[in-house]
């Protein structure tokens, strides 16, 4: 695959490997580190980064998160001699908001001149921390520098690498926001340990997209692997998410802001955002709104000759293996609003990624590659949709 430049390095620490993946982006450049038990040395790395040091560093983190992991970091971070001082937000999607963002900003503007334009902000927690964290940086002192530390599965292999970072408006999600590039992403499996199981399965949706989209020997690993991820096995975790983290890599350091490939990480997201706004957002994971929305994408593709039956069969039987949701009917709770056509189509025309009523489809083509489609029909859709009933 190309610009999938890992260099591997063995940690002094422990026999595990550590894997470094570089996210080419110019000046903007930085790597992806991927290990197990990396929180301790994040302040060693944190003093490597910047040679002439960061004045101060705030940690950004959530009321779960924070708990568990936030006195670990910033032992290591105060190890380093650095100064730090962490900042916790209630968990949880619906705080993604400007009403967050402005009690943060002000909590961390409070600790001035400690914080200054010097200063680093890390984001330690799911996506939503990092999503806040990384818009907090980008506009505080009109931006520092940003470190993500993320510690969900969907967060390590997505949501910190990329540089998109912003919060939720009333008019719909991650409509406010700025694209600020992380100066590194430290990735600790072992973090995964404590993740509830829902969220792990919700991270592997994405693992499957990114496989489907441009790696099919990662798709075979998911497939090989399944019972040790959804076990939460380490090593495991930490192979899958270095794949993963290359995968997006590779696409942001090509299309930094989403003017052409980029979009094509929204395989299975036209219908899988559509679930999620139709069940209202708690209703179902990102991850298996994807997942159904990937199935249904599939349809559509194999009625167009993109992919053939086999790998319709391969997709389906994947995610299955993953637990992931291939029809409604894996997800009894989900409420009929959520499961009905007209109102998904209604979504999907007032998407912010429908151009002039035209609903637009990242569609695989066999498996491995994918492609953006402009013309799918409504007849194409509600093929697509139907397939979800099983
Ligand atoms: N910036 C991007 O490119 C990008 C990409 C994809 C998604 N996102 C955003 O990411 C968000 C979703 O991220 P998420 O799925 O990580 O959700 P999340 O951040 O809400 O985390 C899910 C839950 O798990 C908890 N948690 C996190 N890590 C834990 C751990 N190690 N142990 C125990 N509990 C833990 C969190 O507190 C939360 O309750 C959305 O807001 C989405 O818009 C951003």
């Amino acid at each position: 695959m190309k610009n999938s430049r890992a260099k591997w390095s063995s940690t002094a620490k422990n026999m595990n490997v550590t894997k470094i993946i570089p996210v080419s982006l110019g000046r903007r450049s930085y790597d992806v580190t991927v290990g197990l038990d990396l929180l301790d040395d994040v302040g060693s790395r944190l003093a490597a980064l910047r040679p002439e040091r960061f004045s101060n560093v705030g940690i950004v983190t959530d009321s779960h998160v924070g708990p568990l992991y936030a006195a670990a970091l910033l032992a290591s971070v105060r190890k380093a001699g650095l100064a730090a001082t962490v900042v916790e937000f209630p968990a949880g999607e619906q705080n993604k908001n400007l009403t967050t963002y402005a009690s943060l900003a002000e909590r961390l503007l409070a600790l001035r001149p400690a914080i200054d334009r010097r200063s680093l902000l890390m984001g330690l927690g799911g996506g939503v921390v990092g999503d806040m964290a990384g818009f907090l940086a980008a506009t505080l002192l009109r931006g520092i520098d940003f470190v993500n530390v993320p510690t969900t599965l969907l967060a390590d292999v997505d949501a910190s690498t990329g540089g998109k970072t912003g919060v939720d408006s009333q008019a719909g999600k991650n409509l406010i926001g700025a694209f600020h590039q992380p100066r590194a992403v430290l990735v600790d499996a072992t973090l995964l340990k404590s993740l509830p199981t829902e969220q792990l399965v919700s991270g592997l949706g994405e693992c499957v997209k990114h496989a489907i989209i441009r790696d099919q020997a990662a798709l075979d690993f998911l497939e090989q692997h399944a019972s040790a991820l959804l076990s939460a096995d380490g090593a495991t975790l930490a192979e899958v998410i270095a794949r993963n983290v290359a995968i997006k890599a590779a696409i942001v350091s090509a299309d930094e802001r989403e003017s052409g490939t980029r979009a094509l990480l929204n395989f299975g997201h036209t219908i899988g955002h559509a679930v999620e706004t139709a069940g209202g957002y708690g209703a179902v994971s990102h991850g298996q709104a994807v997942a159904l929305g990937m199935v249904a994408a599939c349809r559509i593709a194999l009625r167009r000759g993109l992919i053939t039956a086999e790998h319709e069969a391969r997709v389906t039987r994947t995610l299955a293996l993953l637990h992931l949701p291939t029809r409604w009917a894996d997800l009894p709770a989900l409420p009929s609003q959520a499961k009905d056509a007209a109102t998904l189509k209604g979504i999907m025309l007032h998407d912010k990624k429908a151009l002039a009523g035209v609903v637009r489809f990242v569609l695989p083509v066999g498996l491995g590659d994918a492609a953006l489609f402009a013309d799918v029909n409504t007849e194409e859709v509600d093929a697509a949709l139907a397939v979800l009933q099983g």
